[in-house]
């Protein structure tokens, strides 16, 4: 574990100004805020990555960059849009790969981390039913979804202005809360691994 928490941020959509990517940078900036070192995923770098095949041991350094943030993270933000009332192909893809984490001696997968989660859909369906689809995934891969997720309704909401600061005061406070959380179990998980 690194003197500063590392929180690593997955999300986004190949749209630029994607709305999902602009969500998880947020957290990341309030999680920085808060004395984080953080990593992005954004996009274009979900896009380069190939489709995960568990047959073909072979990686991109794309792939092996995600992967060793992975490994050194304390904590996770997972931002999708919803995609046909579900986690989109490409941050699913990604996910997928943290399969090479499973063997490993020093945590598997997301065990043990805080995790944010992120929905940005055109409608309140789709809004909720990924961000319940989004939960399970990281209950599949031991992490501990934080109390606040946020989804955010790009029908109804304008979650940012022209200058990409955040533009709705509820998605704000959603943000600071959901950072505060990630924040706060990082530092409850060193505590308790320092004490046993
Ligand atoms: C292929 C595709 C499927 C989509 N499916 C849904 C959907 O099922 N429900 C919904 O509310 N919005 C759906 N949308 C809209 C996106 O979720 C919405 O525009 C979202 O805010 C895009 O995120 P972004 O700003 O990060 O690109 C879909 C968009 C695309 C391109």
């Amino acid at each position: 574990m690194t003197e500063y928490p590392h929180i690593v941020g997955i999300g986004g959509t190949t749209r630029p100004g994607s709305s999902t990517e602009m969500l998880v940078r947020a957290i990341l900036a309030e999680c920085g805020a808060r004395g984080a070192e953080t990593t992005m995923f954004a996009g274009a770098e979900l896009l380069a990555l190939p489709h995960y095949n568990p047959g073909d041991p072979t990686r991109t350094d794309g792939q092996r960059a995600l992967v060793d943030a992975a490994r050194r993270a304390d904590g996770f933000v997972i931002g999708t849009p919803g995609y046909h009332g579900s986690v989109s192909a490409l941050v699913k893809n990604a996910i997928d790969l943290l399969e090479d984490t499973r063997t490993d001696d020093a945590r598997v997968y997301m065990d043990g981390c805080p995790v944010g989660l992120v929905v940005s859909a055109a409608g309140w369906q789709a809004t909720g039913v990924t961000l319940s689809a989004l939960r399970d995934i990281i209950h599949a891969l031991r992490g501990w979804p934080t109390p606040i997720g946020i989804g955010v309704n790009t029908i109804v909401q304008r979650p940012f202005d022209d200058e990409g600061r955040i533009a709705d005061e509820s998605i704000a406070g959603a943000v600071r809360m959901q950072a505060g959380q990630i924040m706060d179990h990082v530092s409850g998980t060193r505590m308790r691994k320092q004490a046993v």
